[in-house]
């Protein structure tokens, strides 16, 4: 085997050359994986004896993509269309081997080749609209030509893996090979084409798949309108759909392509990829604990117990029983237990009749969750979590009792969205298992767990809590005990000046539109109107005092009685209510408040402010590990839009300066809840930003 540099290795096998790419982790084409292709298609060319070329990847996979560190930077090497050009001209068919993932600028690569084979557990997309992107290196062009533009237009605008046995179907691979032996099994192929004289064929040259979309300009009017919902806000899907919309209607390949490059770098330079490259990484990082050591023994974990079948212990079981394990369920009565059980049964029933699990799954996930009454049946689970009221004697007297039920070498966790976790730990006998498990409504849906340590959380313990939250498809964020952990925290920044907003002047509505707008999935009174507003609300000691004690005295208590800020009709469509602006305005005038107008963005900025300031003191103290964690916690935990990248990248896409002159501005203007956290101010003085800070 000769090396043609590095990570790249050209050979002669009976005529048939191998080209070999070996760049872990994922062979991303990085300057020298570029250059070692192009010389090693070269390499193919100039020798007489090569018939037929065969590019394949060592490790866990083909190409990735396009490698996302180099994004941004200088260009170096042999430029990727070079390559493309280098494959597609070729004189002797190249057979694209394929394992693993062919993603992105990988897939442009495959596609480039004459043929492509492929595992039958190998997988190919365009995800490259998740990162703000859309293929920039002849994707958007070849795909369609191969699949068809409605398939297209789904696989750029959803950047889904597609399976190696479906793109089979649609025309993508041409061959399964043996999941054993894909490299024997290319060469075979190859062999195949030699012998039976098949042309080069260069998908560019075909279009008769285009052929069947021109002049239905309705094709993609009716597919934009599909998309919509899910896209609102982002860029990168519009500009994929137009770029396959240029394949259609251009007179050339090259004209499409022209279309392509020009959109790909407008996305490339613009700030939502940054925000979403910015939130691919931070995604990888919330893994990586500074004080954790990767080889920390973990303890294993084959059964769980939860206490509580309430809203959040029936969603946390759902979770580990879609990965199947087993759950014991404890209730304090029958009809507690049924009705929690019976819940369960009912998400996964709505789960399957939209075809996204079986009715077999139904049962199967069902049947891995026990009820009980007898919290004594927890003697043999590895992990337990406690889900009940949120009530600090009641989780004490729950632990105090599991610490004589549960085995040794158990974790202990509590659910809890604001508890002491140090406290709860305090009434075992064994603080060095307990540990918050921060779950998010509805946790069979949210992507997010915070995962709480204590003072005396062992390491074992952190690290188990972390690969199982993996395991269960959840990102997981480490954070110190303080009040609200930190989304929480941050989460009631946000909202003590909502509520300020509404006494000045503004109505919830307004509020709640100007977040909207700016890519939250709601703003915080319609989720005050969703969650209840009389959560932690007691008739018996309400005396009107807040606006929200006087709406549930009037019982508008949010979406369940049709009625909150906001009047529901009976397709639970929301109206501002006349009720609430005069509940509103007699309170501001009460408190001494005349109403004023207010700008969106003073609205937005008294929101948002306030929450980065919070983050700035969270990291400060040791709260969360690093800034990019925050913005994760947002963004799965609180839907922050991810062409946003989160509440720290955002500050500093504003400019921490900014920030602070404003917070300094409102803080003489209402007082020290706009405060500037004095790790901002130090940041500000010095030009540094949260990376510099090792945050
Ligand atoms: N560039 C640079 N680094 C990459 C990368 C890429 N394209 N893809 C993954 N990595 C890195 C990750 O950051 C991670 O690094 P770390 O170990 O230091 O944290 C490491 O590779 C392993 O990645 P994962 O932890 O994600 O490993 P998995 O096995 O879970 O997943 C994967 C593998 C499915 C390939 C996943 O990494 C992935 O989805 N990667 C991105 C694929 C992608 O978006 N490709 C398109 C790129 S843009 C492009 O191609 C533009 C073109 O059109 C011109
Ligand atoms: P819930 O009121 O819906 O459910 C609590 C359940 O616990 C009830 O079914 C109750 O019968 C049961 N229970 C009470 N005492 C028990 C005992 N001794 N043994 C067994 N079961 C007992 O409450 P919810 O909303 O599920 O909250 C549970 C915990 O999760 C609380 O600590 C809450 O703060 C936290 N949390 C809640 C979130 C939410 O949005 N609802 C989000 C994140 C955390």
């Amino acid at each position: 085997m000769a090396p043609i540099n590095d990570v790249t290795d050209f050979s002669v096998e009976n005529g048939i050359g191998i080209l070999s790419l070996d760049s872990p982790p994922v062979n991303a084409l990085s300057s020298a994986v570029r250059t070692g292709l192009l010389e090693g298609i070269q390499a193919a060319e100039a020798d007489a004896s090569v018939r037929a070329v065969v590019l394949i990847c060592r490790g866990r996979t083909f190409i990735a993509g396009a490698d996302i560190t180099e994004f941004g930077g200088a260009a170096k090497g042999a430029s990727l269309s070079a390559v493309q050009d280098a494959i597609e001209n070729s004189s002797k068919p190249v057979v694209a081997a394929i394992h693993g993932t062919a993603l992105g600028g990988g897939l442009e690569v495959a596609l480039c080749c004459h043929y492509r084979v492929a595992v039958p557990s190998a997988r190919c997309g365009l995800p490259e609209v998740n990162l703000g992107l859309l293929p920039g290196a002849g994707g958007t062009q070849r795909l369609p030509r191969i699949v068809g533009v409605e398939k297209a237009l789904e696989m750029v605008t959803g950047g889904q893996h597609v399976p190696a046995p479906t793109c089979l179907e649609l025309g993508l691979v041409d061959e399964l090979a043996s999941e054993d032996d894909l490299q024997a099994s290319a060469i075979a192929f190859a062999e195949g084409v030699l012998a039976e004289g098949r042309p080069l064929r260069k998908v560019r040259e075909s279009d008769d798949k285009l052929e069947a979309s021109r002049g239905k300009p309705e094709i993609f009017e009716k597919f934009r309108a599909g998309i919509a919902r899910r896209t609102r806000g982002f860029l990168a899907p519009e500009y994929n759909v137009r770029c396959i919309e240029a394949a259609v209607n251009s007179e050339s390949f090259e004209a499409g392509l022209a279309v392509e490059q020009d959109l790909f770098r407008k996305l490339l330079t613009g700030p939502q990829s940054l925000a979403q490259r910015h939130v691919f990484f931070a995604e990888r990082q919330i893994w990586k604990l500074p004080d954790v050591p990767r080889e920390t023994p973990t303890i294993e974990v084959q059964k769980v117990g939860i206490i509580g079948a309430g809203t959040m212990g029936g969603g946390i079981a759902m979770n580990f029983a879609n990965v199947g394990l087993p759950v014991t369920l404890v209730e304090t009565s029958q009809e507690a237990l049924d009705r929690g059980l019976g819940v369960i049964r009912a998400n996964y029933e709505r789960t399957a009749s939209r075809g996204r699990i079986t009715a077999e799954d139904v049962e199967a996930r069902t049947g891995l969750i026990t009820g009980t009454l007898a919290m004594e049946d927890l003697g043999d689970v590895d992990l337990v979590i406690e889900a009940v009221f949120e009530s600090m004697p009641l989780k004490k007297e729950i632990f105090a009792r599991l610490d004589g039920i549960a085995k040794p070498g158990a974790i202990l966790a509590s659910n809890t969205s604001a508890l002491d976790i140090n406290e709860i730990a305090q009434s075992t006998e064994r603080p060095e298992a307990v540990i918050g498990l921060h779950f998010f409504s509805p946790a069979n849906v949210m992507k997010l767990v915070e995962v709480v340590r204590g003072e005396a959380t062992s390491d074992a313990v952190i690290a188990t809590s972390m690969g199982l939250s993996k395991r269960i498809g959840k990102n997981a964020a480490l954070v110190g005990v303080c009040p609200g952990f930190v989304g929480n925290r941050i989460l009631a920044a946000r909202q003590a000046q909502a509520n300020r907003l509404v006494m000045e002047g503004a109505m919830p509505w307004d509020v709640d539109r100007v977040l909207f707008d700016f890519g939250l999935p709601m703003g915080p009174f319609a989720m005050s109107d969703l969650a209840g507003l009389d959560i932690g609300w007691n008739k018996a000691e309400s005396r009107g005092e807040t606006v929200r004690d006087v709406l549930c005295e009037m019982d508008r208590r949010g979406q369940k009685t049709s009625a909150g800020y906001y009047d529901y009709d009976a397709h639970r469509k929301a109206s501002p209510s006349p009720v609430v602006e005069k509940v509103i305005r007699e309170f501001a005038a009460r408190g001494g408040n005349s109403a004023r107008a207010m700008s969106d963005e003073e609205i937005l900025e008294r929101c948002v402010y306030p929450m980065i300031n919070e983050g700035v003191k969270i990291l400060d103290e040791g709260m969360a590990i690093r800034a990019s964690d925050v913005d994760v916690i947002w963004i799965s935990g609180y839907g922050w839009p991810v062409y946003r990248g989160g509440p720290m990248f955002y500050a500093e896409q504003v400019g921490l300066e900014r920030v602070l002159a404003r917070l300094q501005e409102l803080q003489k203007e209402y007082g020290d809840a706009f405060a500037p956290a004095p790790l901002l101010e130090k940041m500000v003085a010095e030009g540094s930003s949260f990376r510099d800070l090792g945050f």
